[in-house]
């Protein structure tokens, strides 16, 4: 290996460091995770009381129970998991969001494109960090 290709691949390697460095430490990222979480725990969109943990407990971590006891899978790998399509239709992660706020929660859907169904989206989504995309996949 001649000197120049050396060089080029410190600065590579340097470079890949650096960057990977920043996107496991990135302030902005953290505040949102965190700003969704609290959504998550203790948002009630005017509604009937219920927050997202009331049934996806655990920050939605471990697996799940509607008001009446019945169990459901974790929120793990549910960005891993959207958009769903059923019978032509499709679903996105936010879609279900707000589906949930206005179903389970009887509560005011948060806009698209607002501030909370972002954060809520970027919470759930940080579950899945690492996972392998599995559209069609089950919910674990
Ligand atoms: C009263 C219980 C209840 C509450 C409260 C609730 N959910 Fe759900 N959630 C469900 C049920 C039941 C399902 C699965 C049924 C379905 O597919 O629509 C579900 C499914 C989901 C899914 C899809 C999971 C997957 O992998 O298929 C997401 C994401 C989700 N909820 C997010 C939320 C968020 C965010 C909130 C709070 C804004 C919330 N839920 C509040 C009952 C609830």
């Amino acid at each position: 290996m001649n000197r120049l290709s050396q060089y080029a691949l410190v600065i590579v390697g340097t470079l890949w460091v650096v960057s990977f460095a920043e996107a496991a430490s990135n302030p902005d990222l953290e505040a949102k995770i965190k700003e969704g979480h609290q959504l998550f725990t203790t948002a009630t969109f005017q509604g009937n009381g219920r927050v997202c943990e009331t049934c996806h407990v655990a920050g939605g971590r471990t697996q799940g129970h509607l008001p009446n006891g019945k169990p459901m899978p974790s929120l793990m790998n549910a960005a891993a998991v959207f958009p769903r399509v059923r019978q032509g239709h499709i679903t996105t992660l936010e879609d279900q969001i707000r589906k949930c706020v206005g179903g389970a929660i009887e509560g005011t859907p948060p806009a698209y494109g607002s501030e909370e169904l972002g954060a809520l989206s970027v919470y759930l989504t940080s579950l899945s960090q690492g996972k392998a995309i599995e559209l069609g996949g089950t919910p674990q």
